[in-house]
């Protein structure tokens, strides 16, 4: 074997290492468990996050009385400890971002930002405002009401 012959057989098997080594590179990578794959979400899925928690012993005893809290607004609208009793919008105004209040007197909600005006069902009555409040779920278990 001369010089040339001798070279040309190291490169050559050196490709094959190389090669080797990627392919080997590779199948570690996808193998790698808890690299991002679509089941590393630890985010909740929408709508099923819990907003507010009351505790109808002592709050939302009357028709009118309202909790509002991180983001949302709940109000009673019935007697009752049965889902349909309460309504639950977001606080946040459609309009501009701005926070939603209500208003027991007219049993409706305002933005006192630009003044849009709300019904109990959340529509628009008034307003720059173009659309509506943002229903949220209201779930009741016992006397622990859940809004999500
Ligand atoms: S942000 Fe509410 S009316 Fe403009």
């Amino acid at each position: 074997m001369d010089r040339k012959d001798f070279l040309n057989s190291l490169t050559g098997g050196l490709a094959v290492t190389c090669v080797a080594c990627m392919m080997e590179a590779c199948s570690k990578d996808t193998t790698t468990p808890g690299s991002g794959g679509s089941g590393g979400n630890n985010n909740p899925p929408p709508g099923n996050t819990v907003l507010l928690t009351v505790n109808l012993n002592n709050q939302l005893l009357s028709v009118n009385d309202f909790v509002a809290g991180n983001g949302v607004i709940v109000v009673r609208t019935a007697t009752g400890n049965a889902a349909s009793s309460f309504a639950a919008f977001s606080s946040v105004c459609p309009h501009a971002g701005g926070t939603v209040e209500f208003r027991p007197q007219s049993m409706s909600f305002n933005c006192p930002l630009h003044n849009s005006n709300f019904s109990i069902s959340g529509a628009v009555t008034g307003g720059p405002a173009a659309t509506g409040l943002t229903k949220k779920t209201v779930e009741v278990s016992g006397t622990t009401l859940t809004v999500k």
